[in-house]
């Protein structure tokens, strides 16, 4: 029987999955709740799925970072963090220096963005890093010990367990702040057959888990008639209730200052014709439908973020948007450049070769957080204020550069040259046991590529001057290095 998400199958009322409810104690729970109610709505069913007490995100295994179940922003480049708290320097600035100014950071899975944040806030904004209260609000148990360790000991970072939609903290003067999550808040589906709207149910049938299409509950009907939301046949459409709960919280528990969202999603309806939620982690990996009920409380499951549910609530609740639109020109706006400066400008004038290598490899990672590189132009970035002005924070000169210019404006603040002198032949050649560099000296100057620069940001003729510099020909190197204003000793 074609009942894989083809749209014949959409249009039954009651898909048979031919999936067996397995012994895992996801299932198994799950298999209870439905033995109670007939049918679960599929939010519960995902909560239980990803929150449960075996749970994706309570087992302890979830793992972020390059190789890993999930790269995001913050463990691409450290950039991200900085450009943020840039962001919020300017806010802080903008509302009059408070002496206390509380950053919010929901969902921090490793710890990264708040690390980056705290860290470049230090070296660049002292008196603002000074002000700082950063709180996370977690929920994943297990997660919130290894923030601890990412993070270290720093007394101005505290952990409060518990859900962003229902926030444990009021009265922040300050900001709000998430990258990826309300696409994991549990979501109902729900589509149109024969004319109806109709929501997706899980039920058991002969020990296999089967989809039931039934009448929307008064809270899903609700949220789409609020947001005149428009569902359509074939198209699924999650129905995020919790996203919308979010951001009411955080509008109440703001009296001044920024919300700053970013995730997967749209300034609109986010539903698709064969899916409405995606899967992650290792078991996803496969690429098979149905994963959550082949792997109960093994996948990651989410749905793209229709923000203009987000900034209605907002909006109702008195906030402004500032911007609400791709991550890179947020983040360009923000002013990621100006830090990538200021890295550059830190270095002083006669820099240590390592120095300026380790330079090299964080602005060249910022390509993919508003470059090529990466998912940076998937992610919705949505920014809203309440009693701040859009021009303090927001430099609009910043706006509109096309990925291709972003490279080209990378790939020129990651270079870095060396100057060639006494050359009697007009190739240079410095071996080393991981690289050499091979270049044309005639102009006499020749460029470094740090390390694991990617090769997006090396231009096709520069190719021959990728180089480790592992130090190895030190006579040769030293020359170089030292006549380009370095230090190697
Ligand atoms: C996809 S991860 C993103 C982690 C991190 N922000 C990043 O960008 O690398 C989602 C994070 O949100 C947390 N989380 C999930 N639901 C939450 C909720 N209702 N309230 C607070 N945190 C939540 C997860 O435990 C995890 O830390």
């Amino acid at each position: 029987m074609e009942n894989r998400r083809g749209h014949t199958a959409v249009l039954e009322r009651r898909i048979p999955t031919n999936i067996r409810v397995n012994d895992s104690v996801t299932a198994q729970i799950l298999a209870e709740s439905i033995r109670e109610a007939g049918q679960i709505p599929y939010s519960r069913f995902m909560e239980t799925s990803l929150y449960g007490p075996d749970g994706y995100y309570n087992k302890g295994k979830v793992e972020f970072g390059a190789n890993n179940d999930f790269t995001t922003s913050p463990t691409e480049s450290e950039l991200f963090g900085a450009s943020i708290g840039q962001g919020l320097w300017k806010t802080w600035n903008a509302i009059g220096k408070p002496e206390t100014f509380d950053i919010v950071e929901m969902g921090a899975g490793e710890g990264e963005l708040a690390a980056d944040l705290l860290r470049y806030a230090k070296d660049l904004h002292p008196d603002f890093h000074e002000a700082i209260r950063y709180i996370i609000v977690e929920y994943g148990r297990d997660l919130i010990p290894r923030q601890r360790k990412r993070i270290g000991n720093n007394p101005k970072v505290s952990w409060i367990q518990g859900s962003a939609f229902e926030l444990p903290v009021r009265n922040i003067t300050g900001a709000f702040i998430s990258n990826e999550l309300p696409d994991i808040f549990p979501v109902d589906l729900v589509t149109r057959m024969n004319g109806e709207v109709r929501q997706k149910y899980i039920g058991i049938e002969n020990n296999e888990w089967v989809e039931i299409w039934d009448k929307p509950s008064p809270e899903v009907a609700q949220h789409i008639e609020s947001f005149e939301l428009n569902i359509k046949d074939v198209v699924l459409e999650p129905i995020n209730i919790s996203s919308a709960r979010f951001q009411k919280e955080m509008d109440q528990a703001l009296e001044r200052g920024v919300i700053l969202t970013i995730d997967y999603g749209k300034n609109h309806q986010v539903g698709r014709t064969t899916q409405g939620v995606r899967y992650f982690g290792p078991k996803a990996h496969r690429g098979e439908r149905y994963a959550e009920f082949l792997y109960p409380g093994e996948v990651d499951i989410t749905s793209d973020v229709n923000f203009k549910v987000l900034e209605d609530v907002a909006r109702q609740d008195g906030l402004v948007t500032a911007y609400s639109d791709t991550q890179p020109g947020l983040l360009d706006q923000l002013g990621i450049f100006d830090i990538i400066d200021d890295i550059r400008k830190n270095l002083g004038p006669n820099p240590h070769l390592s120095d300026v290598i380790d330079a090299g490899k964080v602005i060249a990672s910022a390509i993919k957080i508003v470059g090529s590189k990466g998912f940076s132009h998937n992610y919705h970035a949505q920014l809203l204020l309440k009693g701040v002005a859009r021009e303090a924070i927001l430099d609009s000169n910043a706006k509109n550069k096309t990925t291709d210019e972003m490279d080209e404006r990378i790939k020129k603040k990651a270079l870095f040259p060396f100057r060639v002198r006494d050359c009697t032949s007009n190739t240079v050649i410095i071996t080393s046991n991981r690289g050499r560099v091979n270049t044309n000296p005639k102009d006499g100057v020749i460029m470094m590529y740090p390390e694991n620069v990617p090769s997006s940001v090396i231009r096709s003729a520069d190719r021959n001057d990728w180089s480790s510099w592992d130090l190895t020909n030190k006579n040769v190197l030293k020359m170089v290095v030292e006549d380009s204003g370095y230090r190697i000793d």
